[in-house]
């Protein structure tokens, strides 16, 4: 059951810090500064490989930009993340020396088997990040990275999220050490931000009070803007995503630096805008986006690691500096904000129109 909460939504992004400590619990090797996952895919094959693609839809899509980030940056490997449904195979790399993963919570999106049946077709080896044991994506990859997040019956994926992009920043770090990009301290300190991030999350449940009377203030805007740069753009795509999927209100994230290339325009007084002041990201570049948005009256809600409210933003939500991981903190505040603005407007929460929780068809 709910247990106590009104939605299983509710239940799930409060379950985050449990999810969290179960997806990390056994996989990371203090001493060597590396992750002790159980890939089986061959050492050499993983060392040689210069290419990665990742292949994904909504969510899952957006976990895999964010694991983009972290793949680039320490296993320094090109990283492409396609759309299940747009992913083609194309010339132009070697498929013997390209890694395919599918990152999908229920192992069961028709998009997403598909772009791995292509995947295997053309010769190349398949992983998939799943939570789901004995999924069909399971008995079609080489290997699969379980995700342990539990049970998410909420059709809004919530603990998938931050538990996908947790698995792929242990395997960006195991790949990091095992390729020699990544050295056996730079991988410590990974892992204790890795190790942070439960009770990094837990300190956003705590301000959950805060969160919900700022969704409050803004339910009847006309629109809803995120604005990210580096591994927060991701967020803000994801953010968006949240609140369109459940309360049904216009939202939408952009980059920060393409804000004045166009959407811009669409900002009002009645268009509040999210704003993410990532410190891995030059905070500095989207507090000037964040400007440019004040300066057109749209209320500024920042998310923020640097401990001061800054003078542009009329409301803060402060968020703890864990390094590259800070953004998937700042994350469950807007999962909190998505809630509770479609709990005021009365949306079934968990079972949002026309959707359903494994989407089976292409
Ligand atoms: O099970 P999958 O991760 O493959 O699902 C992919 C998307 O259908 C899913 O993430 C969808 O976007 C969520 N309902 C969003 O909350």
């Amino acid at each position: 059951g709910k247990a106590g909460h009104d939605h299983y939504m509710h239940k799930e992004i409060h379950e985050q810090p449990n999810a969290l400590r179960q997806a990390i619990s056994g996989r990371i090797d203090e001493l060597a500064g590396n992750a002790s996952l159980d890939i089986a895919l061959d050492d050499r094959f993983l060392q040689a490989i210069d290419e990665i693609h990742i292949v994904a839809c909504g969510t899952s899509y957006h976990a895999g930009l964010y694991a983009k980030e972290l793949l680039e940056e320490l296993v320094d490997v090109s990283t492409r993340v396609d759309l299940a449904s747009e992913y083609e195979v194309r010339n132009g790399h070697d498929t013997r020396r390209t890694l395919v993963v599918a990152v999908t919570q229920s192992g069961e999106t028709a998009d997403t088997l598909s772009a791995i049946r292509r995947a295997k077709a053309s010769g190349m080896t398949t992983l998939a990040v799943t939570n789901t044991v004995g999924s069909t994506i399971t008995r079609e990859v080489d290997d699969t990275l379980f995700i342990k997040a539990g049970p998410e019956i909420g059709v809004a994926a919530t603990k998938t999220f931050v538990s996908q992009v947790t698995a792929l920043a242990l395997f960006a770090t195991y790949l990091g050490r095992l390729r020699e990009t990544v050295s056996a301290c730079e991988g410590v300190s990974i892992l204790e931000n890795v190790r942070q991030l439960p009770n990094a999350v837990q300190s956003i449940l705590d301000a959950e009070g805060r969160i919900r009377r700022l969704a409050k203030t803004y339910t009847d805007s006309d629109a809803f803007f995120f604005i990210g740069r580096g591994p927060a753009y991701p967020v803000a795509l994801e953010s968006a995503l949240k609140l369109k999927e459940i309360s049904y209100e216009h939202a939408e994230g952009f980059a920060a630096g393409e804000l004045k290339h166009g959407p811009l325009a669409l900002v009002t007084e009645n268009t509040p805008v999210l704003a993410f002041l990532n410190q891995s990201a030059s905070p500095e570049e989207t507090l000037n986006n964040v400007k440019e948005v004040e300066s057109r009256g749209a209320p500024v809600i920042c998310l923020s690691t640097s401990g001061g409210t800054e003078s542009f933003c009329d409301h803060t939500i402060e968020i703890p500096d864990i390094g590259r991981l800070e953004p998937l903190v700042a994350n469950v505040a807007l999962q909190l904000f998505a809630y509770h603005v479609a709990d005021q407007m009365n949306r079934p929460i968990d079972k949002p129109r026309n959707l359903a929780k494994s989407v089976t068809v292409e």
